[in-house]
Parts: C-alpha cells; sequence; structure tokens
C-alpha cells in the first residue's frame, strides 16, 4: 500500500515523478505529493485525492534533477493535504514512506517532546529522526542511524538539502526496487511505475539501504557493508500497463482472462500430463515427504485457496487446510507431521501472508512452501522453496479478475502434480488437462454474455443488498461474486452456502432482495434446486448463472443466464465470470471509480 517513485537524473525528473505516481496510484489513492530539491531548497507539492489533482496543480516552473513521490493509503491519519507525503523536517530532510513506524510515539517521546508536528502520520517521525542525526553525520549515517531506532516496516526514500544530487532509500518489509538508466536511475514501489524509461531493475532486500545519484548506484547491507545485486531485465511492456481502448482497467482484463488462462497453462502441460519439474529444481524436497497441504492467502486469493481444497481433497484425496493469512499468523495451530503450505498471493508483497509464511516456514513440520504468485520478483516468490506463476499479466484494477482465474488454472496444474502420488490417476490426470486446455475458449464463450448481464445491471444496480448462493466449490465463487459486488459498485453483498440459507438468511429474503445463485450441472444440483424453491417461496428475485443442461427455466421469478460449464472440475472458473461482469457494469451504472474503489488498494503491504 502507498506507492514510492524517486528519480535522480541529469535532466529534469518532475515527469518521471508525475507519471511514476499514476503507475503506481493503484496501491492508494487518498492523496500524492512531489518533493524536489531546486535552487538548494525543498520545494513541497501535496494534495488530498488522486493523483491528477496533484499533477494537474504543478507549473511549468519546477526544474529538478532529484525528487521523491508518494501516492497514499490512509493508515495512521485521515486522507488530507497535511497528512500527504513528503514530509519535511526543518526544510532540510525530505522523506517518503510505505509501511508503519510501530514505535512513532516512543520515538517522539525520546527525541522530540518540544518539537511541533505537522501531520497525524507515523511517517512524519522519519524526516526528523534522520534530520536529528544529519546534524552530525552524512545523510547515509543518519538513515542508518535512524533505522536502528525504529520498529515497523518500511520503504524509504530520503532527499537531503546539503546533498543535492543524492538519494538515499532503504527497505525493510514492504517492496523497492531501483532501476538503472541511462544518465538517470530510479526507485519505485514496483517495476510498472519505471517500465517506459528501463526494463533494468534491482530488487532490494530487507535490510538494505542504498544512494543512489544520476550516475551511481551503491547497496549496503543493514551493518553498511557494501554488498552488490543482480541486476535483472523485466519483460514488462508499457502495453500491459495500459487499457487499449477499454473505459476501465477492469473490463480489459476481465477479457483479457481467455489469454491469460492460456499463458498460465503453456508449456506446462507435455502429452496430457503436468510434469512435477513446473515447480523448479527443489520440488525434490517436499514432493514425496508431504502428507496435507495447508494453504494460506488474502482477500480474492483466499477465495481461491477456498477452491483449492475441494479439488485437492476431492480430486487428488490430499487433506487440506485453508486459512485467511491475518488469522493464520494470529493462532497457534496443531501442525500435522509433514505439511506443505501453499501461499497464494496476486502480488506476492501482502504482509499478512509474507508475515504467516515467515512465521511457519522453518518449523518442523512444514516439508516445504509453494507460492502461486503473478509476480516473479515479490518478496513471496522469493521465499518460497517452490513457485508456480500465474502469467496474467500486470493486473491493474484494484479489484481482482484476471488474477483470480489464473490462480485457479494454476492450482489445477497443482492439484495434478501433487496429486501424483496420491489419487490422480494417469486417466484422471489426462481428463484434467484436456478440461484445462480447452478454458480459453469456454472463457471467450462465457463472455458473450456481457451484453445480456449489461441488461441486468440496469435492476440489480438500485439494490441495497444481494445475497449470493452456491455450493461445494462453487461456494467460494459465490463468494468471490460477493466481493466483486461489493468492492466496486458498493452494494452490501453476502454468500453462503446455499444449504445454509434455512438456518438464517432466508430471514432477509423479499422482493427487495435479489438472490444471486451459481448453479452447475453437479452432483448437488437437485439439493440447490430445493434451496431456489425455498427462496421462490419467500418471494426472492433470483438470478441464476447456471449450467445449459442444468435445466432451469426463466419464469416470473427467476432469470437464468446459461453458461456453457460441462459436469467437470474447472467449472468454478467459467461461472466467475459472469459475476465479474454483473459486478462491473453495477459499477458503471452507479458511477463509481471502478478501477479505484474508495478506501481500498490494491496491494496491502501494512498489517
Ligand atoms: C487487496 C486487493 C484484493 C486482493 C487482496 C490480496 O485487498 O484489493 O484484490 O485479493 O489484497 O492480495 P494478493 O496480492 O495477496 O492476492
Amino acid at each position: 500500500m502507498c506507492g514510492i517513485v524517486a528519480a535522480a537524473s541529469k535532466f529534469n525528473v518532475i515527469n518521471i515523478l508525475s507519471d511514476g505516481l499514476k503507475h503506481l496510484e493503484y496501491r492508494g489513492y487518498d492523496s500524492a505529493g512531489i518533493a524536489v530539491i531546486q535552487d538548494q531548497k525543498i520545494n513541497r507539492y501535496r494534495k488530498e485525492g488522486k493523483v491528477v489533482e496533484l499533477t494537474s496543480s504543478l507549473t511549468d516552473n519546477i526544474n529538478a534533477t532529484i525528487g521523491i513521490a508518494h501516492t497514499r493509503w490512509a493508515t495512521h491519519g485521515k486522507p488530507s493535504e497535511e497528512n500527504a507525503h513528503p514530509h519535511v523536517a526543518e526544510e532540510n530532510i525530505a522523506i517518503v514512506h510505505n509501511g508503519i513506524i510501530e514505535n512513532h510515539i516512543e520515538i517522539k517521546n525520546k527525541f522530540f517532546k518540544n518539537t511541533t508536528f505537522t501531520s497525524e502520520t507515523d511517517s512524519e517521525i522519519l524526516a526528523h529522526l534522520i534530520n536529528h542525526f544529519a546534524h552530525k553525520n552524512n545523510t547515509l549515517d543518519s538513515v542508518h542511524l535512524s533505522l536502528q531506532e525504529i520498529k515497523g516496516s518500511y520503504a524509504l526514500a530520503v532527499i537531503n538539502k546539503k546533498n543535492p544530487g543524492q538519494i538515499i532509500v532503504a527497505r525493510n518489509g514492504s517492496p523497492l526496487l531501483i532501476g538503472i538508466g541511462d544518465q538517470t536511475n530510479y526507485i519505485a514501489s514496483d517495476a510498472h511505475a519505471l517500465i517506459e524509461h528501463t526494463n533494468k531493475f534491482i530488487y532490494l532486500e530487507d535490510g538494505d539501504l542504498a544512494t543512489i545519484t544520476f550516475e551511481n548506484v551503491n547497496i549496503f547491507d543493514k551493518n553498511k557493508n557494501k554488498i552488490s545485486r543482480e541486476i535483472k531485465k523485466s519483460n514488462l511492456s508499457l502495453k500491459s500497463s495500459s487499457k487499449e481502448g477499454y473505459e476501465h482497467f477492469m473490463i480489459k482484463e476481465i477479457f483479457e482472462q481467455p489469454e491469460a488462462v492460456k499463458a498460465t497453462i503453456q508449456d506446462r502441460i507435455i502429452n496430457n500430463a503436468v510434469p512435477k519439474e513446473i515447480l523448479g529444481p527443489n520440488v525434490e524436497k517436499y514432493f514425496s515427504k508431504f502428507k496435507v497441504v495447508q494453504i494460506i492467502a488474502c482477500g480474492t486469493s483466499y477465495h481461491a485457496a477456498l477452491v483449492a481444497k475441494h479439488w485437492l481433497e476431492r480430486l487428488a484425496g490430499i487433506p487440506c487446510h485453508a486459512e485467511i493469512a491475518s488469522e493464520f499468523r494470529y493462532r497457534s495451530h496443531a501442525v500435522q507431521k509433514n505439511t506443505l503450505l501453499i501461499c497464494i498471493s496476486q502480488s506476492g508483497e501482502t504482509a499478512d501472508t509474507l508475515s504467516a509464511l515467515r512465521k511457519v516456514k522453518n518449523e518442523d513440520h512444514y516439508v516445504g512452501t509453494i507460492a502461486i504468485c503473478n509476480v516473479p520478483e515479490s518478496s513471496l516468490a522469493r521465499e518460497c522453496d517452490s513457485t508456480l506463476i500465474t502469467h496474467a499479466g500486470p493486473e491493474i484494477g484494484v479489484a481482482s479478475t484476471k488474477a483470480f482465474t489464473t490462480q485457479l488454472t494454476a492450482i489445477m496444474l497443482l492439484v495434478i502434480v501433487l496429486g501424483k502420488n496420491f489419487e490422480i490417476t494417469k486417466d484422471l490426470e489426462k481428463s484434467l488437462c484436456k478440461q484445462l486446455q480447452g478454458l480459453p475458449e469456454k472463457i471467450k464463450s462465457t463472455l458473450a454474455l456481457d451484453a445480456e448481464i449489461a441488461e441486468l445491471a440496469k435492476v440489480f444496480s438500485d439494490k441495497e443488498h444481494a445475497l449470493f448462493l452456491g455450493r461445494g466449490s462453487h461456494f467460494p465463487i459465490a463468494r468471490e461474486g460477493a466481493l466483486k459486488l461489493k468492492e466496486v459498485s458498493y452494494i452490501h453483498a453476502e454468500a453462503y452456502p446455499a444449504g445454509e440459507l434455512k438456518h438464517g438468511p432466508l430471514a432477509i429474503v423479499d422482493e427487495n432482495m435479489p438472490v444471486v445463485a451459481v448453479a452447475p450441472n453437479n452432483v448437488v444440483l437437485e439439493k440447490l434446486k430445493s434451496n431456489l424453491e425455498e427462496v421462490k417461496a419467500r418471494g426472492g428475485k433470483l438470478y441464476i448463472f447456471a449450467d445449459k443442461k442444468a435445466g432451469f427455466k426463466n419464469d416470473d421469478i427467476s432469470q437464468v443466464f446459461e453458461i456453457d460449464a460441462p459436469m467437470n472440475p474447472v467449472a468454478p472458473i467459467l461461472f466467475t465470470i459472469p459475476l465479474q461482469l454483473l459486478a462491473y457494469h453495477c459499477a458503471i451504472i452507479k458511477g463509481t471509480n471502478v478501477d479505484m474503489p474508495r478506501n481500498l488498494a490494491k496491494s496491502v503491504t501494512v498489517e
């Protein structure tokens, strides 16, 4: 959460900073700010709200070869100009920070009892602390001394007007990378912000500090010993970070799903089989040892985890637990021997998921760790034994769409591989491979429902509440549909396993409560039909997304949308698509900010 971009150049950096902020806006959009050193002074520009509020207020007379910038997702202190970064101390030091300084009050009491702070943030303390040490030390030492005092997480960039050519950066727990250019070097929270300038990146590790000028980059470990880090070439393209004619990233990303799923299975299915080598060389560490799987994830990725649990148990006979990472990390577990840990995360930087991984990965009962992740250079991908990359490409819309369906695709590949030592037979492997290969075309035909769902949204978008129902591996899909609707259209939505309806939720069903049902043609179809009759009997209006062969018909109360999802395990992937479209079209009618819904951010790098 929060995005940082900075640059040291021979030339004016203002456009690099403004454009970089636009690319990072998905990380937070409560306020934005820039600080540059110009004419030996720190000049600061800040605005509450979206990046455009800031950039449209900037005048042409900014000409600076060094600068830092920030887009904020508020944690400590409300969204306001005063709380916007950069924060400054005595007009000497300016900082931008992503993370949380947990002991900011203690530091304030220890060093700054009589200092006036101008914001409610935890971050401002860093500017004062660095300035305090900078009276007697150079900037690198001042940052280093300050970091000894603080507890918490940070990606930090600092400028000091006394060293007008240098930026100091530090990372612990929040992502930060350095972009290497020609007569310009860059810093950013992720590569999107810089890809139009360079494709050469150094990914900093926790504990790293670095000094950056337009011609040099020096990296130090936490004891200030000089170290070297590899420069990696990124395959990101500018194209993947643009809307390419679509009105919003969300709809672009929904329509990219056939290609994204295709890319995720590409080269991983060979002769109707999935080789275990897709998990890399470390697969041997755990492959023949694990007996049970524990999955952790947050948000949409947790819904993928719930589907994974169904598939692992039903198809492969592998016992599996799935838990929300923020819950998992703070409770004690009765861990079974030979547990394999799987972490699912689009970004690979979600603080709760990373902390949960770090908490348990070295415990005796865990035999290995696998990441299912969309960002190969992320902390999660680096820290797990094996990584199965989802090739969704960059996902910019805050509400996750193609990341989810590619996670499910990767999970199915993983189920096939892990199940080889359990109950996945050659025949089942072949059948699952064929189903995966058929998915891109089936997703395309499901996307053809777009116009019909846009019509449905016209009667749906004025509702205040909605109930989503599903059973089995489609209950997580109902949850995901409800989450999408909440996130982008702000309609309150809840998901229930359809069989639970009679234990409470039925009480809120009336003619004003739309009920959305996910109805595949599977073993619980008849049970689901009975549950839906209970809704009809109470006057509830039903919108049923059903397999063509499930036998549902339109009537006064029910409207049926047919999905070509044969009775097979990959059906949850197909049933996800219309629910994404429903959320999108409701949001459009309601006029919300679809790609940047209020109060949310895409990458949650704080607890
Ligand atoms: C945020 C995003 C969600 C995402 C969740 C987990 O809440 O808005 O879309 O599902 O984080 O993120 P991850 O990157 O770990 O999948």
